[in-house]
Order: C-alpha cells, then sequence, then structure tokens
C-alpha cells in the first residue's frame, strides 16, 4: 500500500512533516537587495505554511553575496541576515510546517549586474563570461555553505536543501561535458562529484545530529547523464547523509531523454533504487491531488508543489480534504494571486518569465 498524503513523514532525522505535500523551492524576488528577509516574502511563505504544507522550503538562498542570481533574493551570507531567518523560521513553524531553507550558489548564471563581481564557475565559461574557480576559492565556498546551514540551524530552521539541480553551481561541478578541472574537481564523475560530496560532509560537520539535510537534484538536461545520476542517487540514497533527496523533474511522470532507459518514467528509475532511510521527493506538474497520489503509488515518500502552491496557498489543505482537488486553470488574474500572497516583485517576475500564468489583460 503507497503512504497516503495525509501521513507523516518520518525521517532519519529532526521533526517529522505533518503530512507528504511539501512546497517547492520558489525564487520570488521579494527580499530586500541586501538579501535580508522582506515583508512580501515572509507573507508568501508564511500563509503557505498556514496552508497545511508539511514542509515549507523558501527559494534559493545564496551563501556568497558572488553567489546571487535573480533581484531581491534572500540571502544568508551573512549574519545580517539571522534577524530574518529567525523570524521566518518562527512564522512557518506557527503555521505548523517543518521549515527548509534552500541554498545555493548561482556560479556561471549568478549576476553580476547585482553581485558587482564577475560570475565564477567550474571553468572559464566564454558563454557568460564567468572565470574558473581557483582551488583555495573552492574551499572556501564549501565553508560558506557550511556557514549558512549553521545559520539556518541557529535561526530556528529545521534543515537545509541543498541546490544541486537546474545548472547552479553544484549543478555545474557536476557537469559531465564542461566541467573538464583536472586538480580533483572536475573530469570523471568522482571530480565532478566531490564539490557536492564535501559539502553535504561540511554541512554535517556544522549543523547538529537533528539537523535535517536535502539535496536537489536534476536527473538529466544541464550536462547530467541519467547513468551517472542514477548512480549519484543510489549513492546518496543509501549512504544515509541525507535525510531527503527531490527530484526535480519539471513533470513527474516524464520519460527520460536518455534512450537507452526508455520505457519506463523517470520516476520509477529513480523510485527503484535502495533507500535505506533517505526520502525520495519529487516536483513537476504536479497541479491536483490525483497526480499528488500518483507520485506516492509510484514510490515517491512526498511530493514538492510550485505552480500549485502559487494558485493557491492552501493547496495542501484542499488536496488533503478533497481527493477531487484540482488546481484553477491558468492564466489566472493579478487579483486571484494577489489574493493568494503573490505581491507586485513576485508578479513582475512571474509574468515577465513563466509564460500563459498570468493572464494578460487580468
Ligand atoms: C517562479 C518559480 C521559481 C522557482 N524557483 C526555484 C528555486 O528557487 N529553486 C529551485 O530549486 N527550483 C525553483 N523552481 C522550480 C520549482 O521548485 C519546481 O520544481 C518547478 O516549478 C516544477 O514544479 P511545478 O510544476 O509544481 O511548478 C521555480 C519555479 C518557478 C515556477
Amino acid at each position: 500500500m503507497p503512504a497516503a498524503l495525509s501521513d507523516p513523514l518520518p525521517l532519519a532525522r529532526g521533526p517529522a512533516w505533518p503530512n507528504r505535500l511539501a512546497l517547492a523551492p520558489l525564487t520570488n524576488w521579494q527580499s530586500h537587495a541586501d538579501g535580508t528577509l522582506g515583508e512580501d516574502e515572509y507573507r508568501w511563505l508564511t500563509m503557505r505554511a498556514r496552508g497545511g504544507f508539511g514542509l515549507t522550503m523558501t527559494c534559493a538562498a545564496h551563501v556568497q553575496a558572488s553567489g546571487q542570481g535573480f533581484p531581491g533574493q534572500l540571502g544568508a551570507w551573512s549574519d545580517a541576515h539571522r534577524p530574518g531567518l529567525e523570524r521566518l523560521a518562527r512564522g512557518i513553524h506557527d503555521g505548523g510546517s517543518v521549515a527548509s531553507l534552500q541554498l545555493y550558489h548561482g556560479g556561471r548564471r549568478a549576476d553580476p549586474a547585482l553581485t558587482g563581481q564577475a560570475a565564477v564557475a567550474p571553468w572559464d565559461d566564454a558563454e557568460t563570461g564567468a572565470r574558473a574557480l581557483a582551488g583555495g576559492e573552492i574551499a572556501q565556498l564549501i565553508e560558506d555553505f557550511a556557514a549558512a546551514a549553521r545559520r539556518a540551524e541557529q535561526a530556528g530552521f529545521d534543515g537545509v536543501e541543498l541546490h544541486g539541480a537546474h545548472g547552479y553551481l553544484i549543478g555545474q561541478f557536476l557537469d559531465a561535458g564542461l566541467n573538464r578541472r583536472d586538480d580533483g574537481w572536475g573530469g570523471d564523475l568522482a571530480g565532478r562529484s566531490r564539490f557536492l560530496l564535501e559539502l553535504i560532509d561540511a554541512v554535517r560537520a556544522a549543523t547538529g545530529a537533528r539537523f535535517q539535510l536535502g539535496l536537489r537534484l536534476s536527473p538529466e538536461r544541464f550536462g547530467i547523464l541519467m547513468p551517472e545520476a542514477l548512480a549519484l542517487a543510489q549513492r546518496l540514497l543509501g549512504d544515509g547523509r541525507l535525510d531527503y533527496l527531490d527530484l526535480s523533474l519539471w513533470d513527474c511522470f516524464k520519460p527520460p531523454q536518455d534512450p537507452a532507459y526508455a520505457g519506463r518514467a523517470l520516476i520509477e528509475h529513480f523510485a527503484a533504487l535502495d533507500r535505506g532511510p533517505t526520502r525520495l521527493g519529487v516536483a513537476g506538474k504536479i497541479l491536483d491531488a490525483a497526480t499528488a497520489r500518483r507520485c506516492l503509488a509510484a514510490g515517491a515518500d512526498f511530493v514538492m508543489i510550485g505552480r500549485g502552491a502559487m494558485l493557491h496557498h492552501d493547496f495542501a489543505r484542499r488536496a488533503l480534504a478533497d481527493p477531487q482537488f484540482r488546481s484553477i486553470e491558468r492564466p489566472v488574474s493579478r487579483a486571484h494571486l494577489e489574493a493568494e500572497g503573490l505581491g507586485p516583485a513576485f508578479l513582475k517576475y512571474v509574468s515577465s518569465t513563466w509564460p500563459n500564468f498570468v493572464a494578460a489583460d487580468g
């Protein structure tokens, strides 16, 4: 019998999540230019915690000033961010949800116009002008990820998720096509995954025994090869260092791009791996309760809801109460999204970047 969406999710460390519906990390442009928490970001996230999500995950928060990729992005790189993070963790807990801070560095996709410095990457990147990181800078990055995780813990967050998906810095290290470093931080899979594995150990060493550590991965695209993604996932699901692995699939029942894996959806390939105590979550086009249940039936332990949670702050509560629940059809009016707690900056981001979400005349 697959788990029910309403079943609590116990993890190897830290508090059980009250149910299997998690808020996906969503960049929303609503914090201040210096990375301190903005009022609209606080409202957006705490409304989702009150809306019934078992886990409330923040947007990707940068761990160094140089890692910022979006305006109004939440920061976690300085003690100046601590008071806002404390308030946010408290607000999420008051809503009855477990709190996780997503940590990232944009790497070659950081925005020099925002950071005032050249972007950095594992390699010299002709496409963006990013320069290759020196060995000492890689060690500093690992320290800064760990320091941001410790800051999150001290601020009251139950855990952090490392953003290894979508071709940002952690994913850039994993990139099989482009990361050809020959100094131990690139080349073969062992070299390309070293940054991620050292990050995991550094975060564990910097935080307490009950701190929840998750990882988000892309199973394909962004230079990620399916056999490597499977091997890495198997290692991480098996060795117990992570509490959960969150697969960013963009469409939960998508077939793999790699024809060698045809015949089964991506989710099934990963759900078939030996899991141990590490939980497996999936994100991508879960816009109704039936699809969320189908993901659990396919072997996921939990689902991450992105656009559905933008459309309905209480997607989780509704999906738990009504097995037939479906999100409203898109595009939706600005007024609808405002009532669901999206402020002007988030609306601007969504309407400029995500087609067919906000009605043109709405
Ligand atoms: C507006 C927007 C912002 C996003 N920001 C992030 C982010 O900060 N970190 C991340 O890992 N994924 C991010 N994503 C991806 C979502 O977490 C999610 O995986 C994706 O939207 C697919 O789920 P959905 O179909 O339920 O929206 C973002 C997606 C959207 C639409």
